[in-house]
């Protein structure tokens, strides 16, 4: 399946977040009526979108941010370059900022570099605000920290130099 856009250049953080608000749409909350939306770029500037998936038993509920890796890695993404995330009251343009949970950044951390990974936020009336993944993850554990277990043997070192290139090599 194709990703859900497809940027020729770079993307500013005001696209990414409209991609992003487009996604929260989608955004399954009977529960806590908080809706959330993700816009995931791919280095190659594919987009993969998300939403919350809310569910009766509470827990299996799946964040937004969550949504859109699952759904890219399964399309076989690897390299990624950024996401943005929305989120507030359903039904409600975005007031506030919405930061990602503790999980979704352990999550984002197994396919992405902390050191240059961007986490874009975004609201009404505001410009995005930016961070890098280490900056709301510090000293996370990645599968690097695995060595010999983690995956392909992987041991040290920074996990996206060893992935190899991006997908296209166009430099995202
Ligand atoms: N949620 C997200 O989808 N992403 C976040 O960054 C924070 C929280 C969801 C989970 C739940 O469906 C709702 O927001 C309220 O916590």
């Amino acid at each position: 399946m194709a990703a859900d856009y497809q940027f020729e250049k770079v993307p500013s953080a005001e696209e990414l977040v409209e991609l992003a608000v487009k996604a929260r749409e989608k955004a399954y909350v009977p529960y806590s009526h908080f809706a959330v939306g993700a816009a995931l770029l791919c280095s190659d500037g594919a987009v993969y979108g998300g939403a919350n998936l809310e569910n009766a038993a509470y827990t299996p509920t799946n964040c937004a941010e969550r949504t859109a890796f699952f759904r890219a890695v399964f399309e076989g993404r690897r390299n990624f370059s950024a996401i943005a995330v929305v989120g507030g009251p359903e039904g409600q343009l975005v007031s506030e900022w919405c930061t990602p949970c503790g999980v979704c950044r352990q999550v984002i951390r197994e396919w992405c570099n902390p050191d240059t990974f961007r986490v874009i936020l975004g609201r009404a009336g505001s410009k995005p605000r930016e961070f890098l993944l280490r900056e709301i993850l510090p000293m996370g554990f990645g599968p690097e920290d695995l060595g010999e277990s983690g995956p392909s043997g992987m041991s040290g070192g920074n996990f996206v130099e060893r992935d190899g290139a991006s997908d296209c090599g166009c430099g995202y």
